[in-house]
């Protein structure tokens, strides 16, 4: 436990100057925008540094709730997208199967009955193609099923997939997840996923959900190299601030600790009451 000391450095490291990061996040859904800070303050900031500190902290309120603004309008799209490519392009690639099959059985010339197999590969690949695409849109498990199974299947499959073990305890019967903290937290443990697969060079990865009526918490744990958040953050553009923005969105909390050679824990709570 002497460890405790060094991460807590690194989880505070890894949120100065990042909003949201290890701190409660202030944009909460449904607060009243910011005021808009036109160049009248932005000239008295000029000259008095408590005018810019109140500019600098409206302008950040305000890009923070344009940036989750425009994540939510992501989703919807991202949504309505994967609906149309269900409900229609699956609808024409299941009539084009059907007409294939028509011809199969009418057609017994070896040479057509050879092309018409090709064909037949080609429909399959563009139907799992579709299966991909609306899945990455849109996890059918968590409209289904929701947080909880998709969140299990999910990070199994990735695990799977990149040959680490999984360790993920999560509760059986999912409890009720408001759909848009449901995404909000697919779409953060999805990013972690990524990082650990592509950065972390990780053997194990832990992932808890929990929910006590009060707060939604999940912690994503793997036991890869780990990083400096002091040297990783000048290249946060996107999957970090990222994560942080949705959480900050929630009203939540998120931290990251990480140690180099020592692994990289995510936690994330988010109050029920959020929506
Ligand atoms: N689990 C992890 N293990 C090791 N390093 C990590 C881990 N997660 C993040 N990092 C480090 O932090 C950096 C920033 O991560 P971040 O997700 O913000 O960006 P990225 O993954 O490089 O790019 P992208 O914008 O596509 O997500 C990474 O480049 C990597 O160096
Ligand atoms: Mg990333």
């Amino acid at each position: 436990m002497t460890e405790k000391p060094e991460q807590q450095q690194a989880a505070t490291d890894a949120g100065a100057g990042l909003p949201g990061a290890g701190l409660e996040a202030g944009a909460a859904p449904g607060a009243a925008p910011p005021s808009r800070a036109g160049p009248a303050a932005a000239d008295r900031a000029r000259q008095d540094p408590h005018d810019l500190d109140r500019l600098v902290e409206s302008r950040t309120l305000e890009l923070a709730a344009l940036s989750s603004h425009l994540q939510g309008l992501a989703e919807k799209e991202k949504s309505a997208l994967a609906r149309t490519l269900h409900d229609e392009l699956g609808g024409l690639l299941t009539a084009a199967k059907m007409d294939l099959s028509w011809l199969q059985s009418r057609l017994d010339t070896p040479a057509y009955q050879e092309r018409l197999a090709q064909l037949g590969s080609v429909l399959d690949e563009a139907m799992s193609l579709k299966r991909r695409v609306v899945e990455d849109l849109r996890p059918s498990l968590l409209d289904h099923f929701g947080l909880a199974t998709a969140l299990r299947a999910y990070v199994d499959s990735a695990c799977t997939k990149a040959g680490l073990m999984a360790d993920i305890n999560v509760p059986e019967d999912g409890g009720p997840f408001p759909k848009d903290v449901a995404i909000a937290l697919f779409r953060i443990v999805q990013e972690g996923m990524n990082n650990i697969v592509r950065h972390a060079g990780a053997q194990r990865v832990r992932l808890e959900l929990t929910s006590d009526g009060e707060n939604y918490a999940f912690t994503l744990h793997d036991d890869g190299c780990g990083f400096d958040p002091k040297i990783a953050r000048e290249r946060w553009p996107h999957g970090i601030m990222g994560m942080q923005q949705r959480v900050r969105a929630l009203g939540g909390q998120f931290f990251l600790e990480s140690i180099p050679g020592r692994g990289t824990t995510l936690s994330v709570t988010v109050p029920s009451g959020a929506l």
